[in-house]
């Protein structure tokens, strides 16, 4: 389904994404990113994915909830299939390029380019003013954390899609301003039926783990009763589905639950609308919680007993960090040198 991965430019083709720990993750999170940041590592790609823990503080973080999400963030990705034998997993704070070349980018970087980003409109609301910082120039933190890789690939699900876009126009005013084509342009990778899983209460909203309603998402942490149970209720309309997948338009909630059965179950959305064709909602909502129960059960359930093991998390991200600075330490030593610093001390 996922088209090949090529390489425009004459970098090696690396892969690097990252997930915010801000939350338990949802349904969206993992047919968006995580089945598919396995899948692009299992196609014998260089893979970094990180949990980009400086991000998650752009808003208040509670020290120890951070510390614990950041090891559940860690546990979803390595039960989701992220081997971290063959990917680099680790989280971000432990690995100063991140911040030295975010710091560098932002200077790059323009206000108005910030002030842009829907996500920054969306997140600082009415009092944008009362913001941290941070929130505002989060995507050149972002753009460093795919260039201090020199990245070729990110992928991502569509709401990223702006914010890759500028990590793009951040890399080209680099190499514009001084002369170089030290930075790859990074190509978003957004694809398959669930780059945009959206909301069980309304199908015209993305399904996001900081919507007030839990029955609008599906948590990897719910059990097998509520996720039928959330399935179960889920907005959907009177009609039985049709026989094609033009027949969906204009019918966002249907169209959600046979995108997820699609994602879900690795069939083409086309396959699934000649399975389902006629059928009503009191078919399909049972055959899609049997799904969904089938391929997120094994997956809480490995992520509990990983959690179990803190220090076995926290060793790994440690030792995935130190396998990432070993790649971005040097670049981001370039970087400093291609600006004019002086890089004379001793080490
Ligand atoms: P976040 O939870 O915002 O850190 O997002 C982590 C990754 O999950 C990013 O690649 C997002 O694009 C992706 N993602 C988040 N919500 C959804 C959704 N509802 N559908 C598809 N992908 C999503
Ligand atoms: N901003 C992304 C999100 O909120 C997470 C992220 C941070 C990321 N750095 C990244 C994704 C670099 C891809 C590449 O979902």
């Amino acid at each position: 389904m996922a088209e090949p991965v090529q390489t425009p430019q004459a970098f090696p083709t690396r892969i690097f994404s990252g997930i915010q720990p801000s939350g338990s993750l949802t349904l969206g999170n993992y047919l968006g990113a995580l089945k598919r940041f396995a899948q692009k590592q299992d196609e014998g790609i260089e893979t970094l994915y990180c949990v980009v823990d400086l991000h998650a503080v752009t808003v208040w973080q509670d020290p120890a909830r951070l510390r614990q999400q950041t090891r559940e963030i860690a546990a979803s990705y390595i039960a989701s299939g992220v081997d971290p034998k063959r990917s680099i997993l680790y989280n971000q704070s432990q690995v100063t390029a991140h911040a030295e070349l975010g710091w560098l980018l932002s200077c790059v970087a323009r206000i108005g380019w910030m002030y842009r980003m829907t996500q920054f409109k969306d997140k600082s609301g009415a009092n944008a003013e009362n913001a941290s910082l941070g929130l505002l120039a989060y995507p050149a933190l972002m753009a460093a954390d795919i260039l201090s890789f020199r990245t070729t690939h990110v992928p991502v699900g569509e709401d990223q899609k702006q914010h890759i876009e500028l990590a793009r126009d951040i890399a080209a005013k680099f190499n514009h301003d001084y002369k170089t084509d030290f930075f790859p342009i990074p190509e978003p990778l957004i694809e398959g039926p669930a780059t945009r899983v959206m909301s069980l209460r309304d199908g015209t909203k993305k399904m996001s783990k900081s919507d007030p309603s839990d029955a609008s998402r599906i948590n990897l942490t719910d059990d097998a009763d509520t996720i039928a149970k959330k399935i179960r209720k889920a907005k959907t309309d009177a009609e039985p589905l049709p026989d094609t997948v033009e027949g969906l338009e204009g019918r966002p909630d249907a169209k959600n639950l046979v995108n997820i059965y699609a994602a879900l179950a690795d069939l083409p959305l086309a396959k699934v609308m000649e399975e389902f064709a006629g059928a009503q909602f009191g078919t399909f909502k049972p055959a899609l919680a049997d799904l969904a129960v089938a391929k997120l059960g094994p997956i809480t359930a490995e992520m509990n007993r990983l959690m179990a093991e803190p220090d076995e998390i926290d060793a790994i991200l440690g030792r995935g960090a130190e396998r990432a600075d070993a790649i971005a330490r040097p670049i981001v030593a370039q970087v400093y040198d291609i600006m004019g610093m002086i890089r004379s001390r001793q080490v």
